[in-house]
């Protein structure tokens, strides 16, 4: 996110517009948490994960008041356009803002979930998914070496997403995704077949929010129906959420953030910013939120296939 709001800045300034930084988002909105930036405030945060002006999830932000509270705080500024970086959240909040107020908005897409409908990409998901892949491929070695199976939850509230790429970018035998039902069943029968043709250990990504539990209860049923084998399980968490940003999600984020501000300039009012094959698109907030991303089905069948 810091390279977005980088971006922001640097070409709001380019254009000779002033530009502020609210902190904590729609909790600093609420409370007036609000500064001016300059070039020097975005120093030196490009290669940095989370972000300079901090975060909140913001229950005031849901009420009518809270709302009004932020808008006084913007008028008094006289702050005429807003850039929304965020995931499902940000953009619903965004949204009902610019339909009471009329605050031109432009949204970015930053969630590592990748879930949302107008963007091909997301900021942040592909630095998560080399995160985990970092962590996918340590944790092949006791699996091989110790002829283990390993069930390793990553996130995505919602979405298989990062599930997916996991799967095929650290060689797992199966992917779970609430997208997508696969049931115990399916995984018993994946392992034993897999063992019938001497596969000596196994991998299975297990998306958090799935409809058969999460990675620990997924284990302990199919333990139930083969006590025999060897079965670990890792939840990754939060260190999907952190680190330095990798090459793509840089461009990404710059990208965004400058299209962002050229956004409003041009008079869009109430999109989201996003990257639709390779081009820059702005897609109506209102769809954004209210459409699902379908997962690559093609993506889920390339795991089945390198799993034989
Ligand atoms: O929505 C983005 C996300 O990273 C999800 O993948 C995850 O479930 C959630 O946020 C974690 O949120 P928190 O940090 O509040 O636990």
């Amino acid at each position: 996110m810091n390279a977005c709001v980088r971006a922001v800045v640097r070409t709001a300034l380019y254009l000779g517009i002033d530009v502020y930084g609210i902190k904590y988002g729609y909790n600093g909105m609420i409370e007036g948490d609000i500064y001016k930036m300059k070039s020097y405030s975005v120093s030196n945060i490009l290669q940095r994960g989370g972000t300079i002006l901090k975060s909140a999830r913001s229950n005031e932000f849901r009420t009518k008041e809270g709302r009004q509270k932020a808008f006084d705080h913007l008028s008094k500024r006289g702050i005429e356009g807003l850039v929304a970086i965020g995931g499902d959240g940000t953009l619903t909040g965004a949204n009902l803002f610019y339909e009471e107020f009329g605050i031109p908005t432009v949204g970015a897409p930053g969630t590592i979930d990748n879930d949302l409908y107008g963007s091909d990409w997301t900021i942040g998901f592909d630095t998560a998914v080399n995160t985990a892949l970092d962590a996918i491929d340590k944790i092949r070695d006791t699996a091989n070496s110790h002829d283990r199976v390993f069930f390793v939850e990553v996130m995505g509230r919602n979405s298989g997403y990062i599930a997916i790429h996991c799967g095929i970018g650290g060689g797992a035998e199966m992917v779970m995704v609430p997208e997508t039902s696969v049931t115990i069943k399916d995984v018993i029968e994946t392992l034993t077949d897999g063992r019938s043709r001497h596969k000596t250990s196994h991998i299975v990504i297990v998306a958090e929010g799935g409809d058969q539990g999460n990675a620990h209860e997924i284990a302990a049923k199919v333990a139930e129906y083969l006590p025999e084998l060897d079965m670990r399980v890792t939840n990754l968490g939060h260190v999907q959420r952190g680190g330095a940003p990798t090459s793509k999600d840089r461009i990404l984020a710059s990208r965004l953030g400058m299209a962002a501000v050229e956004g409003l300039i041009n008079g869009e009012k109430n999109v989201m910013v996003g990257v639709v094959n390779d081009k820059i698109t702005y897609t109506s907030i209102k769809l954004a939120i209210s459409k699902s991303k379908p997962i690559n089905q093609e993506l889920m069948r390339l795991v089945h296939v390198m799993s034989i």
